[in-house]
C-alpha cells in the first residue's frame, strides 16, 4: 500500500506527496506525515526547498470531518501549519483540484503557492457551521485583504485559480504537468535565493472602521439564523486588531465553541446525509442502470415546463407533449421567458440559452415518444387522465423505457397497474418551481424494478437535483408530513392563534416563510381543491374547520387576487387583514371553541412535532428507508433550516423523550386521533435513544 504521506527527493528538492483517497482529507496520519516530512527535509543537508503536492483527484479537501466529535489527536492542524511556516527552508504548495478548508490553510502557511489553472481554492468551513480553525481567518486577510477574506470565509464559496492569483492568494498559475512546474518553481526559489515569506508577518488592515458592521449587515438576510458567518467576521476582525499569535488564540476559541454547537453538528449531518441519500440500502454500489439519452415530458404546464428545463440544462434532449398547440405555445413561452430572465441577469449566455431551447422539441403526437428512454408525465392531477395517458405510453414507448409520473398524491401502483410493464413505472415527484427546487422524490412502486429506480436516482443527480427514494403513500414523504403541520396550524387558528402569529413563529424557527404566507403565494385555491378532493377522508373536526373554505369562497386566493389570509399592496407586500381576524374569531365562536392564548412554544411543538411523529410512522412503514431520507426531503423541498439538520435530526437535538412527552400532552388536549405517538417514537423515547442514536 502507498504511504499516506511520502517523502522523496528530486535533486535538491524534497517532495512531500499526500495520498489519502478519496479527497486527501487531513486525518491524523496526514498531519503527522506532513510534519515528519518537513522535519526530514530540514534535517537533510542536500534538500534546499520542499514541495507539498497531492496524488489523486484533488489537493487536500480540508480537515477530516469524520474526526470531528472524536477526541482530538496530535499533531493539531494549527501546529502543523506553524511548523510549515517556521521551516527555515522554503516550502511550496502545488495545488490541483480543490484546496479547501485546512487544505488551503496549509498552502497559506507555505512560503509560496502555485496551482493548475483548473484548480479552485476556498474556505468552506462556514457551510459546516464552523470557521477556518487553522489560521485561515488570520492568514487570508493578510494576503487577500479584509474585504475579500470576509467574502470568501463567510460565503464558503471557492474561487478559481486565476481569481485567487489576482487576489494575492497564489503566486503562479501553471498548466500541464504540475509536479514538473512545481520543481521548476522550486529551483527558481533556490537559485534566486528568494527570502522565506511568512504570511503571519504581514499586516491585516481594515479598510474602514465600519467594515465589519457593514459586512455583517450585508449578509444578515442571507445568513439569518446561522451563527457561524457572524463568528467568522469576529475572527477576521481579530486579525486586524491583535498580534498574530493572539489572533490565532481567538480563532481557536471560536472554532472550539462552534465545533461543539448544535448548529455545526446539524450542518455536518447535512453534509453526510446529502451524500448518503443516493446510496440505496439493499442495492450494491455497482447496481446496473439504464442509459437515459432522451426524455419525453407530458404536459407543458407549470411542472412540465420546469422539468423540461432541468433536462435541457443538463444537455439531454426533450420531447415536450401537450394536447393542444396553444398549450404548447404557452408552455414554451414561459420556458423562454425564464431563460431570458436569467440571461438578462447576466447568469446565462445567450448562446447557451439558444442551445438549451433547441433541445426542447414541442409535439402533439405520442408517436414522437417512441424512442425516448424516459417519460415524465406532468398532466392534470386526475387519476382518470393519468390512466389514459399511461395506457397510450404503454402502447407507444419502446421496451425498457422508464415511465414516470410527477403526481403529487395519486397512487403510483394504481397507475403502474394500467400498463403491461409495472416494473418500468415509478413516480418522479419534482417540486415547484421544478427548474429551481433541488429536491426530487423518486417514488418506488411495489413492482418497480431496482434498475429502474436506481436509474431515476442517477438521472436526478445528472440534472443537479438531490434525489431521495421513497415509497408509495398519500403525499409520499414531504406532503404527507406537511399535511400534519397544516392540520395543526388550522386547529390552532380555531383555538386562539392568528395566521400572522403562526407565520412569525415558523419564520423565526428558520423556514423561509410561514404556512399562511406560503399558501397565499402558492394560491389558496390549490389547497382548497385538494381539501375538497379529500373531503370524505377528513375527520369531523377537520371537516368543521371551514376557515379556508370561507376565505376562498370570497375569491381570496392569495397574492394573485390581491388578498388571501393577508391583504397585499401593488408590490405584493403583505399586511395582516382585520377582516380575516374577525372571520377567524367568529368561526371559533360559531364552532363553540373558547379562544385562548397560544404561546409561541406551543406553535413550534404542534407544527413541528406533528411532522416528526408522522416521520416516525413513515420510517416504520418503510416509506423512507432512513431518517436521513426524511431530513433531506425537508431540507431541499420545504426549506427546513439547514442549521437544524432536518426534522428527524432536530428531534434528536431536542430529545426524542421530550418530543414524546409533548405528544402525550397534546393527545390529552387535542385528541388521540391526531396525537397518538408512533410506536417507533415511543420505543426510542422509552429507551432514551434518538432516530440517529439507536
Ligand atoms: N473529510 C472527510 N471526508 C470527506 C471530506 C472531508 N473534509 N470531504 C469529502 N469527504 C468524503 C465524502 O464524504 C465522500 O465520501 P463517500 O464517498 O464515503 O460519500 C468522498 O469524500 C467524496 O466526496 P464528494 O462525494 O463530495 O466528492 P466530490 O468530488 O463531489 O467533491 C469536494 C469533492 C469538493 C472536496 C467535496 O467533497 C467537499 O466540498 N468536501 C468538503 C470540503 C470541506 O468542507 N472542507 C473543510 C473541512 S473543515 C476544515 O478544514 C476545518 C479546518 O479549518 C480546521
Ligand atoms: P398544469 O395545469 O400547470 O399543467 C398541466 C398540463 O398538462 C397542461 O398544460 C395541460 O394542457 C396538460 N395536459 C392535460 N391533459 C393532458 C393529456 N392528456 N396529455 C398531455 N397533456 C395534458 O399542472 P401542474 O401544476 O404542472 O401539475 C402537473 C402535475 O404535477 C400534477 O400531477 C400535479 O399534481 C403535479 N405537481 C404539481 C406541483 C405544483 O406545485 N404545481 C408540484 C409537484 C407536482
Amino acid at each position: 500500500m502507498a504511504e499516506i504521506v511520502a517523502f522523496s527527493k528530486e535533486g535538491n528538492i524534497g517532495l512531500i506527496a499526500v495520498n489519502n483517497p478519496p479527497v486527501n482529507a487531513l486525518s491524523q496520519a496526514v498531519r503527522a506525515g506532513i510534519k515528519a516530512s518537513i522535519e526530514k527535509g530540514n534535517a537533510d543537508k542536500d534538500v534546499a526547498a520542499m514541495i507539498i503536492i497531492c496524488d489523486g483527484r484533488t489537493f487536500i479537501a480540508g480537515a477530516d470531518i469524520r474526526e470531528f466529535g472524536k477526541p482530538p489527536m496530535e499533531p493539531h492542524l494549527p501546529d502543523v501549519c506553524h511548523f510549515i511556516e517556521d521551516s527555515p527552508k522554503p516550502v511550496i504548495a502545488a495545488i490541483h483540484g480543490t484546496a479547501l478548508g485546512g487544505g488551503l490553510e496549509i498552502p497559506l502557511s507555505c512560503h509560496f503557492r502555485i496551482a493548475l489553472s483548473s484548480a479552485k481554492v476556498g474556505l468552506p468551513e462556514v457551510k459546516l457551521g464552523l470557521l477556518p480553525g487553522a489560521g485561515g481567518t488570520q492568514r487570508l486577510p493578510r494576503v487577500a485583504g479584509v474585504q475579500a477574506a470576509l467574502e470568501m470565509i463567510t460565503s464558503g464559496t471557492p474561487v478559481a485559480a486565476t481569481k485567487a492569483k489576482a487576489m494575492g492568494i497564489l503566486d503562479e498559475i501553471v498548466d500541464g504537468d504540475l509536479k514538473a512546474a512545481a520543481l521548476l518553481f522550486a529551483k527558481k526559489v533556490v537559485d534566486e535565493k528568494r527570502p522565506i515569506r511568512k504570511v503571519s508577518s504581514l499586516e491585516a488592515k481594515a479598510d474602514s472602521p465600519t467594515v465589519f458592521d457593514d459586512f455583517a449587515k450585508s449578509i444578515s438576510r442571507k445568513s439569518r439564523g446561522f451563527i457561524a458567518p457572524f463568528k467568522c467576521i469576529e475572527a477576521v476582525k481579530a486579525a486586524t486588531e491583535l498580534p498574530f499569535p493572539e489572533g490565532m488564540k481567538r480563532e481557536r476559541a471560536i472554532f472550539t465553541e462552534l465545533q461543539a454547537s448544535d448548529q455545526s453538528k446539524a450542518q455536518r449531518h447535512v453534509f453526510f446525509a446529502e451524500r448518503e441519500v443516493v446510496r440505496i440500502p439493499g442495492l450494491p454500489d455497482d447496481q446496473p442502470t439504464r442509459e437515459i439519452k432522451s426524455v419525453g415530458i407530458l404536459g407543458a404546464g407549470t411542472m412540465g415546463g420546469g422539468i423540461a428545463m432541468c433536462f435541457a440544462n443538463a444537455g439531454i434532449p426533450v420531447m415536450l407533449l401537450d394536447v393542444k398547440q396553444e398549450f404548447i405555445d404557452k408552455g414554451m413561452a414561459v420556458i423562454k421567458k425564464n431563460y431570458a430572465n436569467t440571461v438578462a441577469k447576466g447568469s446565462l449566455k445567450q448562446e447557451v440559452m439558444d442551445k438549451r431551447l433547441s433541445l426542447i422539441q414541442p409535439t402533439l403526437a405520442y408517436e414522437d415518444l417512441k424512442n425516448v428512454d424516459l417519460v415524465i408525465e406532468a398532466v392534470f392531477e386526475d387519476m382518470a387522465i393519468k390512466k389514459e395517458v399511461f395506457t397510450k405510453l404503454d402502447a407507444v414507448c419502446k421496451p425498457g423505457a422508464i415511465l414516470a409520473s410527477n403526481t403529487s398524491y395519486l397512487n403510483v401502483d394504481d397507475i403502474a397497474a394500467i400498463t403491461n410493464r409495472p416494473q418500468d413505472v415509478m413516480g418522479m415527484h419534482f417540486f415547484s418551481p421544478a427548474n429551481v427546487m433541488r429536491l426530487l422524490e423518486n417514488v418506488r412502486g411495489a413492482k418497480t424494478s431496482p434498475d429502474v429506480y436506481a436509474t431515476a436516482m442517477k438521472v436526478g443527480k445528472t440534472i443537479g437535483k438531490v434525489p431521495v427514494l421513497v415509497g408509495v403513500c398519500d403525499g409520499f414523504v414531504g406532503n404527507r408530513m406537511l399535511a400534519k403541520r397544516t392540520r395543526e396550524c388550522g386547529f390552532m387558528l380555531e383555538e386562539g392563534a392568528l395566521p400572522w402569529q403562526i407565520d412569525k413563529v415558523i419564520y423565526n424557527f428558520g423556514f423561509p416563510m410561514g404556512p399562511y404566507a406560503m399558501g397565499d403565494m402558492a394560491g389558496l385555491d390549490v389547497g382548497w381543491r385538494n381539501r375538497k378532493a379529500k373531503y370524505d377522508s377528513l375527520t369531523p373536526r377537520e371537516k368543521a374547520n371551514t376557515i379556508l373554505d370561507k376565505i376562498c369562497e370570497m375569491g381570496r386566493f392569495g397574492q394573485k387576487t390581491g388578498s388571501g389570509f393577508y391583504k397585499y399592496d401593488e408590490k405584493r407586500n403583505a399586511t395582516p387583514d382585520p377582516m380575516i381576524e374577525e372571520l377567524i374569531i367568529k368561526h371559533s365562536q360559531d364552532a363553540g371553541i373558547k379562544r385562548r392564548v397560544i404561546t409561541d412554544q406551543e406553535i413550534i411543538e404542534r407544527a413541528i412535532y406533528a411532522m416528526i411523529n408522522e416521520g416516525a410512522k413513515i420510517l416504520e412503514e418503510g416509506i423512507a428507508a432512513r431518517p436521513l431520507d426524511i431530513d433531506v426531503v425537508w431540507l431541499y423541498g420545504y426549506g427546513f433550516p439547514i442549521y437544524l439538520g432536518g426534522p428527524m435530526f432536530y428531534a434528536d437535538t431536542v430529545g426524542v423523550k421530550k418530543v414524546y412527552d409533548a405528544i402525550l400532552k397534546y393527545k390529552d388536549m387535542v385528541g388521540a386521533e391526531y396525537w397518538t405517538p408512533s410506536p417507533l417514537l415511543e420505543k426510542l423515547a422509552k429507551e432514551g435513544k434518538g432516530f440517529y442514536s439507536k
